[in-house]
This record gives structure tokens, sequence and C-alpha cells, in this order.
């Protein structure tokens, strides 16, 4: 770690060697080692079934090598027209926008909603009347579940299809009929597969289809564009792995957050509020908005003299990224917008304790 850190944004914590050599000897004796391998296959089934007991909902799902191919697969499959327009938020990150690039397909920036940071129905309605979207992609910012049968009725009602980027939220998003959900299974994630992605619905002749596409469209009997996305036996053993642990972890990870944001509290003075992640099941960041434009700067230089890695998350905007091909707004995004000057994300990760919580937030009252 860099020497003048003392307290790093995030510490990502995977399985140890320990507990992956089960896996790797299974892997060693088989001398299968990816295309489907049957700890892939334990993987998929392990994550639709604690899926099905935490929602109550039958799904099925595939994983792959990422999660950002995961997006392309699911928004290619909706075979969409060429340049046709996928309606994105303004604020997230940029694989969102690169997966509908790269599908050949306009992606155009909507805003947000204040309180959830959220891509939501009645803000893609809007849109709709006066830009003629193919496809939307909400996202779950920071983990946070869109709720899903409201994605599903607007939906029915509006014929236009909804892939959700639920990249951070496994445990959090549910699906609903007619609605994709896709996960990162990144070492960032709460449950991660060192690299890795996962992609849930409802409807099993998709799920066939997705998989078909993941390996080069292999099995389809007429055109569909194929990569190839499939998770290694290596991935999918840290998968395992972590799994094992994964709902301890969660209930570590939502203790934290709420111990986090009690101290915050004690010394916001109305100046600033965390992001409200309530509902989310194993959070993986403490995110703060201050009320007025500039104090965030000050306090992330503040934070930065002391040693402590901080992150504006999802800025800028992805119609500001200068390394996207350019990106429409065709409504103000006045949210996102103030949210882009206004937000700054502090440490967090398993292990944060209260001794660098309490510098956190001491640097943080001092400032403001
Ligand atoms: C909102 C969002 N979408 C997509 C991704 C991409 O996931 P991956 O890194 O697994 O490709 C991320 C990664 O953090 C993300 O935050």
């Amino acid at each position: 770690m860099d020497p003048t850190v003392s307290i790093p944004l995030m510490r990502p914590q995977l399985p140890s060697a320990d507990d992956l050599l089960p896996y790797l000897s299974r892997i060693d004796k088989r001398h299968q080692y990816t295309n489907f391998g049957p700890l892939c296959t334990e993987l998929e089934s392990a994550l639709c079934s604690f899926q099905e007991k935490l929602f109550g909902r039958p799904v099925f799902g595939v994983c792959v090598n990422n999660g950002t191919a995961g997006l392309e697969l699911a928004i290619a499959a909706l075979g969409l027209p060429k340049a046709s327009k996928v309606g994105v938020p303004a604020f997230t990150f940029p694989a969102t926008v690169t997966a509908v690039q790269r599908c050949g397909l306009v992606p155009v920036a909507l805003d947000i909603d204040p309180h959830s940071w959220a891509l939501k129905p009645s803000i893609a309605s809007q849109a709709l009347e006066i830009c003629d979207l193919k496809a939307v992609v909400p996202v779950c910012p920071f983990g946070t579940a869109q709720d899903a049968n409201d994605w599903s009725n607007w939906t029915k009602k509006t014929s236009v299809p909804v892939i959700i980027d639920a990249a951070a939220a496994f445990g959090s998003q549910a699906t609903a009929s007619n609605v994709t959900v896709v996960f990162s299974l990144h070492a960032t994630k709460a449950l991660s597969s060192c690299e890795g992605g996962l992609i849930l619905c409802e409807n099993p002749a998709l799920v066939r289809k997705l998989k078909s596409m993941s390996n080069f469209g292999f099995g389809q009997t007429s055109f569909c564009t194929a990569t190839n996305a499939k998770l290694s036996e290596y991935h999918a053993a840290i998968g395992l792995a972590h799994l094992k642990v994964w709902p301890k972890e969660a209930e570590q990870r939502r203790q934290l957050l709420n111990r986090f944001s009690s101290a915050l509290k004690k010394v916001s003075h109305q100046k600033f509020h965390a992001f409200e992640q309530n509902s989310t099941y194993a959070p993986t960041s403490c995110v703060i908005k201050t009320i007025e434009i500039g104090p965030s700067n000050r306090l992330e230089k503040a934070l930065n003299r002391e040693g402590i890695q901080t992150r504006r998350w999802y800025t800028p905007l992805v119609q500001n990224l200068p390394f996207l091909a350019p990106i429409q707004a065709p409504t103000p995004t006045k949210v996102a917008d103030d949210l882009e000057k206004t937000i700054l994300g502090l440490p967090f990760y398993l292990g944060l304790d209260d001794q660098s919580i309490g510098k956190i937030t001491q640097v943080i009252e001092r400032e403001l």
C-alpha cells in the first residue's frame, strides 16, 4: 500500500489459498478448466438458489467472465436495430455505457431520482415523450435495489425492455418477469469470483440463449451476436469458496455501515447526509453528499492530506467522460449535475475499525 495512505478506500477480501484448495483439487482431478465445467454449473445453481430463497421467485442464471460482458450479452440479446437509443442514468460507472455502445447502440443520459440516486420509471417515461428509447438500463447505485416490479410494469405499459445493471447488488436486487438483472462478481464486490458476472432472469429460454451467446453462439440456429464470455473453473472456485462465508460477511458489512452512519450523523450538523442503504444486503461503500457545492472538494482534500483515501464515485457524469464517444442528454440532468459536484465516497471495507471511523469523522467535523 502507498505509505502515505493511512486508511485505504477499499480493501477487497477474497477467499484464502487454504479455502480454495478443495475446489482447486477438484479441478486438478477432473481436467476441465472452463467451458461450463462442474464448478461453474455449481456456482450458477447455488446463486440461483440463494436468490430464490431471498425473493421467493424462480430464477435462471448464467455466470460470465465479468459484469460488463454480462451487460453486453443481455443488451445484445434484445436484438435491437443498430443505432437504437438506450436510456442510461447520467450517474453510473462507465461500463453501463460501454456495454450499450459495444452493442452498436446509442446511450442516452437520463437524470436520477434525488432520494435513491437511481434512474426510475417516471424519469424514463418523461424521456420517452421526447426520445424514441428502444431499451433502458437503470442502475442500482452502490448496490441499492431497484423496484423490479415497477420496471416490469413499465415494460408492459411501454413495450420498452429493461435490463437492470445491478453490479453491486447481489442479495439486494430481485428479478421480475420481463426484467433481466446483471450482477458483477468483481474483486471489489461483496460476493466475488475475482473477475466474474451473473445474469439472472425468469425466462429459461433466454438464459439458454445467453449461455450460447457467451460461447461464440454455438447451438444457435439463426444469426446472433456472440462472444467468448465464459467463466473459468478457477474463477468459479473463488466464487464458491466466497459464497460459503458471504452471508456472515454481508451481516458484518451491514453492521459496519450502521456504525459508520451513526458516527457520521453525529458530526453532520445538516451540512451533509449519508446515502441511505437500509435495504442493501451487503453494502460495499459509504457515500456522502454535501448540502452545498464546494465543501465536498474541501473535505476531499482534508481527508486525503490525512492519508484517508476517498473517491467521487460515478463522476464525471457519463456525458462528461472524455474517453467515451459523445453522449446526449435529451432532458436536463439537474439532480445528477448537483450530485457530480457534491458526492464523496469514504473508505469502506471489512476490517475498517472504530478507530479509523473516529479519525474519518473527526476530520469531517473539523473541516465542515
Ligand atoms: C454500475 C456498474 N456497472 C457495471 C460494472 C462492471 O462490472 P465488472 O467490473 O464486473 O465488469 C460496475 C463495476 O463496478 C459497476 O459499478
